[in-house]
């Protein structure tokens, strides 16, 4: 692994939480993702299933976890199931895990290779009243067209045993996952700090006329040098007008000399991730509309953060920062009172130039999952980015931190992320 090895007591936890919640007498079935390929016999960078990571810490492709907290063998409770390495596969593609080595990372003793699957659970099936599946249900998701691992599972599954009950894991990971403890903050705060560091390459390489992707690449050797996994997204580095699309990603354009560059990107450090966006002028020096701007997405910022608080409902959250971001307008000289008094309620006039949500998880999932008709609680992790993309003046500003929710108040994880004007500047003029 090229991440600090995670203690196994926090899946072990995590398999206590979530089996106290699954129904008497049934089995949860989690797969891993599958490798997703590009072309001829080339394979996209493998991404682990974050519910199977968060109940097991396995970071191995071809990987099944079953738990049956009623078993009445005490060692089938919590079975692990991957993928039986041999002579061949160790010399094309190095070593994979041993059972003893997947029993260190998970805590699971009962540890089986993958073609001892079918027959294992068919004598657990025949116990059992019902399953618990694994299956995406982010709002926005994005697997539409792909038959993933876990659909062929349901498939197989329903197929195979069509008269048992079933239910969803996602129903209960949702809760779970949205409250994260010390360990999962950990690992939060390396990938920020790592983050924080490709910042500092960037205020240092950037200057006028360099291409987008080469600050890109900046972050990109940062996170590969600190033991990063990938990028938590493909990183958006917009110059100038680039920065009012909002999932602009290309990172090919020119920065110009006078333009502000938008960078919004995040670390992934043992599939946990950062999510943090920092605007600068191209040639380290703000003009004056520049720091107007920028200073009124600040001041949302610091004054959005400090909402983050135990209790509050997130919808409510969501229209304070609106008023926040409807203030700065009217002082920009962007919004009169007029327009808001004529105002759709539906579409409030702030929208038009801030026109996207403030706050989400992050955690295994960059828009981790999580109800957001939950209110705050302690533990759980938000970004807060607001912003203010002015098209016809060629500016987009967003900024964008990382909050955990503690009964004391946000605790900033992006803190020694450079954000103030003067220090960006100075920073920037450095040799
Ligand atoms: N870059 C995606 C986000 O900030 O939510
Ligand atoms: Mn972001
Ligand atoms: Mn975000």
């Amino acid at each position: 692994m090229r991440y600090q090895k995670i203690l196994s007591e926090l899946f072990i936890k995590n398999r206590e939480n979530f089996t106290n919640k699954m129904k008497a007498n049934t089995i949860a079935i989690l797969t891993s993702n599958d490798e997703m390929p590009t072309n001829a016999d080339d394979l996209m960078g493998f991404a682990q299933n974050n519910d199977l990571f968060y109940l097991s810490g396995i970071d191995q492709e071809e990987t099944i976890l079953v738990l049956y907290p009623d078993a009445y063998k005490k060692e089938n409770r919590a079975i692990l199931f991957i993928r039986e390495t041999n002579d061949f596969i160790k010399r094309w593609e190095g070593n994979k895990l041993t059972k003893e080595e997947a029993t260190q990372i998970s805590g699971i003793k009962n540890v089986k290779w993958l073609h001892e699957f079918d027959a294992t659970l068919q004598l657990f099936a025949f116990e059992a009243d019902g399953f618990y599946l694994g299956h995406n249900e982010h709002a926005k998701r994005v697997t539409e067209k792909i038959e993933t691992q876990q659909d062929r599972m349901i498939l197989w599954c329903k197929e195979k045993y069509p008269l048992h009950e079933y239910h969803r894991v996602a129903k209960i990971t949702r809760d779970l996952r949205q409250i994260k403890s010390p360990i999962e903050i950990g690992l939060i705060q390396k990938a920020a700090d790592i983050g924080i560091e490709g910042f500092h390459r960037v205020l240092k390489a950037c200057k006028p006329n360099i291409k987008e992707y080469e600050l890109e690449a900046e972050l990109t050797y940062t996170l590969i040098k600190n033991g990063g996994t990938r990028h938590a997204f493909k990183p958006i580095v917009a110059s100038g007008i680039n920065a009012c699309s909002l999932h602009y990603n290309t990172n090919d354009a020119i920065c110009n000399d006078g333009d502000m560059i938008l960078i919004d990107f995040g670390v992934c450090y043992a599939n946990y991730n950062s999510d943090t966006t920092r605007c600068i002028p191209v040639n380290g020096k703000f003009t004056k509309r520049q720091k107007e701007v920028y200073n009124a997405v600040l001041h949302c910022l610091k004054e959005g953060a400090k909402l983050l608080t135990v209790g509050k409902n997130h919808a409510e959250y969501e229209r304070e920062m609106g008023s926040l971001v409807e203030d700065q307008l009217k002082k920009l000289g962007l919004l009169t009172n007029e327009d808001i008094a004529n105002q759709d309620p539906d579409y409030p006039a702030y929208k038009k130039y801030f026109m996207h949500g403030t706050a989400h998880h992050l955690g295994l999932d960059v828009h981790d999952v999580g109800l957001y008709s939950t209110n705050l609680q302690e533990g759980m992790v938000f970004t807060c980015e607001p912003g203010i993309y002015i098209e016809e003046e060629n500016i987009g500003i967003r900024l964008e931190n990382d909050y955990v929710i503690t009964k004391d108040g946000p605790l900033n994880l992006t803190e020694k992320m450079p954000i103030e004007i003067e220090e960006i500047e100075a920073l920037m003029q450095e040799i």
